[in-house]
């Protein structure tokens, strides 16, 4: 019942401001085609990562996890013609359809996407001196989001944000003795950022589509 309302809820929201067009409903199609897992950001969340970029000016923007790029279609939709967002995605087939997408909706000049683990990749961004960002979004592996997090913190400018995706996990994360597996790492991201005064955060608990999880918004203060 409580999943129904909340998915009924998503959809209400969704229709009137966060509604689907052409590219969006054919980058969910393709991913669902090619046996992609739907776990992808829900449409109010897309729509709200879009408006988080929006409102902070973004032109450069780092994405951890592609999955089939339903929230780079998202997050690239809010860059001027001269930004830039780099995705990294792990899974070679997540990727070669996320690219189809990325350039299924005009977006494929302003979308950098690697391929390898996020671990690979970062030092390849180093020596690129790639950044600093003005938002990144954490939603890959999640034992590695505090890495991921940590990572991203000293490239981040100041009034940059730092949004982590699924650190709530139906509410396991207010448990220490949790069997989760990710549970310490999404502990260990907010002890690191409780202890760290270049960053203010919050931790949102959401429901929806998705089920009961969170996300954890930070801004990098100095
Ligand atoms: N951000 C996407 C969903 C990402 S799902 C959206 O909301 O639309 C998580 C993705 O992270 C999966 O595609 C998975 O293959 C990828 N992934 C897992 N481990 C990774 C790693 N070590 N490095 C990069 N990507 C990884
Ligand atoms: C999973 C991954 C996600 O990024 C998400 O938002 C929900 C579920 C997963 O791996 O199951
Ligand atoms: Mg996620």
């Amino acid at each position: 019942m409580a999943e129904e309302r909340w998915t009924a809820v998503d959809e209400y929201v969704s229709g009137l401001l966060a509604p689907h067009d052409e590219a969006l409903e054919a980058a969910l199609r393709r991913s669902d085609e090619a046996g992609l897992p739907a776990i992808q950001v829900s449409p109010p969340q897309g729509k709200q990562l879009h408006l988080l970029a929006r409102s902070i000016g973004a032109s450069s923007i780092l994405e951890f996890g592609t999955l089939g790029a339903y929230s780079t279609i998202w997050l690239a939709r809010a860059l001027p013609a001269d930004g830039r967002l780099i995705t990294l995605e792990a899974d070679p087939r997540n990727a070669e359809v996320a690219g189809r997408n990325i350039a299924a909706a005009g977006l494929a000049h302003l979308v950098d996407l690697r391929v390898g683990p996020a671990f690979d990749l970062l030092p390849q961004l180093e020596a690129e001196d790639a950044g600093p960002f003005d938002l990144v979004f954490i939603d890959a592996d999640k034992i590695h989001t505090p890495d991921y997090f940590a990572w991203s913190l000293d490239r981040t400018r100041p009034g940059g944000l730092i949004v982590s995706d699924n650190v709530v996990r139906f509410g396991e994360l207010a448990d220490p003795k949790s069997d989760d597996p990710t549970i310490p790492a999404q502990r260990r991201l907010h002890d690191l950022i409780a202890a760290d005064p270049r960053v203010e955060a919050t931790t949102i608990q959401t429901v929806g589509c998705k089920g009961y999880d969170g996300f954890n918004l930070a801004l990098v203060v100095g």
